[in-house]
């Protein structure tokens, strides 16, 4: 019998998606020989009633990446720099890279994105800054606070771009609100996906929140209809769907706080996360290596960090309960 392969490497939700975003597809797929909209205004008014922001402040883009992409290369000129974080979302460091533009690191500490650690960093080409929050791999966030001192801190010539991907797994009160802190700060820049709590990471569909002259720039260089036909519709659905997203976090936050205790039981480093992963360290290769497979073993894939160079480090997605339990008995088996 060909054993069933659990993906737990790229924090997708495991609960799947809202079945309104189900019949959203349903009733669109016979018309997807149709060009989708360039500007899809409706989703757009869903997230303006949502956050208290105008249309002309909202981008949409396929998949948040392309919105992060499209950042480095609208708002970087030839000669500035990047600024985020060591050990934080890749694609921050790849795409500077694609456009060839310098993307300076900042150490975490304790496995956090202290915003002050960012300072040193700064000089007089910095224009755009990335902080994941959540974190991607580590799981930690920074306070409202926190995001308001370094607003205050630095030249409003700076766009800070604030990664929320995973913001709706959150249920800490310190989590910044950053659609408040916009009010005081246009150079803030809030990014959001629909890829995570909202189950639709295959149909690559994300936005982001911006003062409205950034939106309009980065509007003249998205390239038309790179939103498909079926994501705006399946998207609105997946908002509406509230019981789903409040369940999937409920479910999210006890699986997340069974797997974290029981690893730590178990010996491993694990730091506490926000989000829908957990994040392991290891003293050496080995170590993790012997991890890793004891789960490949069983069919369980997991993120090795090697291929994001971090050589000791693993990430898993919280699956659900069943799969968290076949982890920690496997682990202790072996
Ligand atoms: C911090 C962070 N930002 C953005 C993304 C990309 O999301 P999307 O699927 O919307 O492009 C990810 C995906 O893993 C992520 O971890």
């Amino acid at each position: 019998m060909e054993m069933k392969v659990v993906k737990l490497s790229a924090n997708e939700n495991c609960y799947g998606c809202s079945s309104l975003a189900l019949d959203a597809i349903l009733s669109k797929y016979k018309d997807v020989h149709l060009y989708p909209d360039v500007n899809p205004i409706t989703l757009k008014e869903k997230l303006s009633e949502k956050f208290g922001v105008r249309t002309d402040n909202i981008i949409v883009g396929a998949g948040s990446v392309r919105i992060i992409d499209g950042l480095i290369q609208t708002l970087v000129g030839e000669g500035e720099e990047v600024l985020t974080f060591e050990n934080s979302f890749i694609a921050y460091g790849q795409f500077s890279e694609f456009h060839k533009r310098k993307c300076r690191f900042a150490p975490l500490s304790d496995f956090r994105c202290v915003p002050e650690n960012l300072l040193p960093f700064i000089n007089d080409n910095t224009r755009l800054i990335f902080i994941a929050n959540p974190n991607n791999p580590t799981g930690t966030i920074i306070s409202h606070s926190e995001l308001e001192w370094f607003l205050s801190k630095i030249s409003e010539k700076i766009i800070v771009v604030i990664d929320e991907a995973y913001a709706e797994y959150v249920t800490d009160a310190s989590f910044p609100n950053s659609f408040e802190l916009q009010k005081k700060y246009s150079n803030l820049v809030v990014l959001r996906s629909f890829s995570k709590i909202y189950g639709l990471a295959g149909l690559r569909i994300g936005y982001g929140i911006m003062e409205e002259k950034i939106a309009a720039m980065m509007n003249e260089k998205q390239i038309p209809f790179s939103v498909n036909y079926l994501s705006p519709a399946t998207a609105i659905a997946a908002l509406s769907d509230v019981d789903f997203i409040n369940r999937s976090v409920v479910s999210n936050s006890q699986q997340r706080e069974y797997l974290f205790d029981e690893l730590l039981k178990l010996g491993y480093n694990a730091i506490f996360s926000h989000a829908n992963f957990i994040y392991l360290w290891f003293d050496n290769d080995v170590e993790k290596e012997k991890f890793y497979s004891k789960l490949f073993q069983e069919g369980i894939v997991i993120c090795d960090m090697k291929v994001f160079g971090q050589a000791k480090s693993l990430r898993i997605t919280i699956g659900v309960s069943e799969i968290n339990r076949k982890i920690i008995s496997f682990l202790k088996e072996n």
